[in-house]
Formats: C-alpha cells, structure tokens, sequence
C-alpha cells in the first residue's frame, strides 16, 4: 500500500484551493478535540495516573531515539505490510482499545465510527470490553478488516467466557486480555470532579446485552440501571494470577495475547503458558505512575519473547515512533488518544485521517531514510541519544 500518496493527494487539492479539514499533527489536534469534548470525557481520555509523568514520559522517550538515514537504496516501493497471528495485514499499525471511544463520538456510538474507520483503512481496532455498542454490533462494522476483542476479565468466570465466546461467534480474529487494569489507578483529573462513567452507566453495553451477566440481575439493565452498575462494580475486575492462565487458554483457540506487560520475566511467562503473543503497554501511564516509559521496556520484552509476536502502544504520535517502534522490535504498533482524538474532532473522517497521516509519514520516512521493509528496520536503524 503506498501510504505516501496521502500527501499527493493533499497537494493535488490544494491546486483548487482546498486546504485539509484535519490537523497535520497530533499537537494541533488535540486542543481541538479537546475544545469538542464534553469536561468528563476529556478529562477521563486527557488524564493519565499520579502528575501524569509516566505518560509524558511515554511520549518524550521516542526523542532519545534517531533513525540513521541509508542512501542509494532505491526505496521506490516500501512494504509496511506484516503476518502476525496468520493474519496479514497492510501495516504494523492497530487502534488500541480504548474504553470510552463510544462516548468520544458525538453521537455516542464511537464503537461504530472506529469499527467503520478500520475497515475503511485496513487498520485493525481492538475492540474494549467497555463500548457503548455490544461487540456483535461493532464487528458487523469491519468489513474485511480484521478486530480483536479486549477482555477485562470479570471475576466471575462464566462471564469471561460467554463474552469470549461472543467475540469469537462475531468474527473477532483474536483476544487481547489486559492485566494492568483489574483495579483503577490513581488519577487525579477524574478524582477531582469524582468522574468515571461506567459508575454513570456508560459503555456497559457487552455487560447489559450477555445472557450470564443479565441472569445474575433480578430485574432487567433497563428497568434497573443502577442495579447494573452495581453489579458490574461486584465483578468487573479479576486480580488475576499466573495460575489463571491455563484456564484463560483453555478457553479459546482464537489468537490469545496479553496486555500490560513490560517485564522480560513475565513475557516468559506468558510463552511458557501457550499465548500467542505479548502487549507491551503501560496503559498510556493511566494506570501507574512513576514507571518507565513502555518504549523502554520493548527490547528486552522482544529479547524474551524470542520470535513470539510483541505489540506496543503508550505514547505513540507520529509516524516516526511508529518506525522507531518496529526497529526495536515491535510486531505491531498501537495508538490510543490519537484516534480517540481524531473522533472527537471529525467524527469517522477524522479517525481516518489520523490514521491515513501516521501511515503516510512512516511510509516516507521509510523512503527518504531507505528502509524499503519492515524487516529493513531493525535495531541498527536507530542510535541512542546520550
Ligand atoms: C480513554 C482511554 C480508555 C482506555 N480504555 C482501555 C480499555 O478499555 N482497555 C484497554 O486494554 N486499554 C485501554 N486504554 C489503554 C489503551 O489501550 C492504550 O494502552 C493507551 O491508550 C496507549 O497510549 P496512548 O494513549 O499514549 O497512545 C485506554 C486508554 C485511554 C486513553
């Protein structure tokens, strides 16, 4: 895919005096997408755990690395393209899952809107377990883009695997089982309006429409919403531990990958107990502060994974640390705020955009440094700042 042609295409419009609708980077676009977002929104998409360094710093650690340019390389065509899972897609770029995407749309269906967005791009989404929308609704929107489906796993396990079994019957290619979030982290901005909407009954929609969670209510989500609520706080997270693995592998022969780790011990973990893959994440730093930032803790996570598929997010801006991401040995890349920013500004045509953008500038960087592949990037592409 040659994801370049977006800038031609911006250039060849503005021969008729049409300027972009969107923002160029992610600088300019999140004040504005802020400004359009309602206080409790922004606050809870904007805010991160603690003062908010491990998310700044998530941000800032791609500046301590530089791509070395290669010339005479020739690199007319570049292929972004990489198999992960059996599954091949057109680049290394994924939307991560983010909780609260329903309500970052105006109309409350962000789930729809980023679900259209990936197929519209060939980006995969990784679909929450929070939407405002249940995931059969929000996989029938993905076309032939492949999704996965995010577990927070419930603490009753009849749950866990009714919503596992769902997401499979939809079409989903994989689950995604975040460890980091079993209980919510410090985080000022929300506590300082006492702001978390799922205690409001938002984004529940995978809870209120499943067969075992409805069973465990006396009256319906609908007669009774906030008796929902409770009961969702009675079982939303479940601290789990290595012992549960073999039964959370027990129960899908789907892709199975887990999120939030950034130990090279863990990631041996994992592989000792059969995953598919690990997720280096560390949730955004909305979850712990005063933690490393996720991109350093990527090369030894790929050291340990030994050949297994490692994906990434936290901090991710540009097409540049996509591609600084991938030469420290990233399989995959994601991205959280960008795109929940993106929606919120220009609704489905502003995620596509941001997309449409990361991929045009890591596709020319690739040109213009001379790394025509994903397998070009390795990491000699990079050196350290001191
Ligand atoms: C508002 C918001 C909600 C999120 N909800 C979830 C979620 O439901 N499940 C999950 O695994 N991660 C969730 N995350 C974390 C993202 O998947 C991802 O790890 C993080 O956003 C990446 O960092 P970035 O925002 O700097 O790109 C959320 C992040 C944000 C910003």
């Amino acid at each position: 895919m040659a994801y370049g042609t977006y800038q031609d295409e911006i250039y060849k419009d503005g021969l008729r005096g049409v300027v972009p609708r969107f923002p160029m980077t992610y600088d300019e676009l999140e004040p504005l997408a802020q400004a359009s977002m309602p206080a409790s929104v922004r606050s809870y998409v904007a805010g991160g755990a603690g003062d908010e360094r491990t998310q700044r710093a998530n941000v800032t650690a791609f500046e301590r690395w530089g791509l070395i340019p290669r010339m005479m390389v020739g690199a007319t065509a570049r292929d972004l393209s990489v198999d992960v899972f059996g599954i091949h897609l057109p680049s290394p770029l994924f939307m991560a899952p983010v909780g609260v995407i329903g309500l970052c749309a105006q109309d409350g269906h962000g789930d729809l809107a980023t679900a259209r967005a990936a197929a519209r791009t060939g980006v995969p989404m990784i679909a929450s377990t929070l939407t405002n929308d249940p995931l059969e609704q929000v996989a029938a929107e993905l076309a032939d883009t492949p999704g996965f489906f995010q577990l927070y796993t419930p603490t009753e396990r009849e749950l866990a695997e009714s919503l596992i079994h769902r997401a499979e019957k939809a079409g989903f290619k994989g689950i995604v089982v975040t460890l980091d979030t079993w209980i919510t982290g410090w985080r000022p901005r929300d506590l300082t309006t006492s702001n978390f909407p799922q205690l409001r009954g938002n984004c529940l929609a995978n809870y209120t429409s499943d067969p075992v969670f409805r069973s465990r209510l006396t009256k319906s989500p609908e007669d009774d919403p906030k008796a929902a609520v409770a009961e969702w706080v009675r079982i939303f997270g479940n601290p789990l531990t290595w012992d549960d693995l073999p039964w959370l592998r027990s129960i899908t022969d789907l892709p199975l990958i887990l999120k939030g780790i950034c130990h090279p011990e863990d990631v041996r973990r994992a592989k000792d107990g059969g995953v598919d893959g690990v997720y280096c994440s560390n949730h955004g730093g909305r979850q712990a502060n005063g933690g490393l930032p996720a991109l350093d803790a990527l090369p030894a996570m790929v050291e340990a994974a030994d050949g297994m598929p490692v994906l990434f997010d936290s901090g991710v801006r540009t097409g540049a640390d996509i591609v600084k991401a991938v030469a420290l040995g990233a399989t995959a890349v994601g991205v959280g705020r960008p795109y929940a920013y993106g929606l919120a500004y220009g609704g489905e045509a502003g995620i596509v955009h941001v997309l449409r953008a990361l991929l045009a500038e890591a596709d020319l960087i690739m040109a213009v440094d001379g790394y025509p592949t994903l397998a070009d990037l390795t990491p000699d592409a990079l050196r350290r700042l001191t």
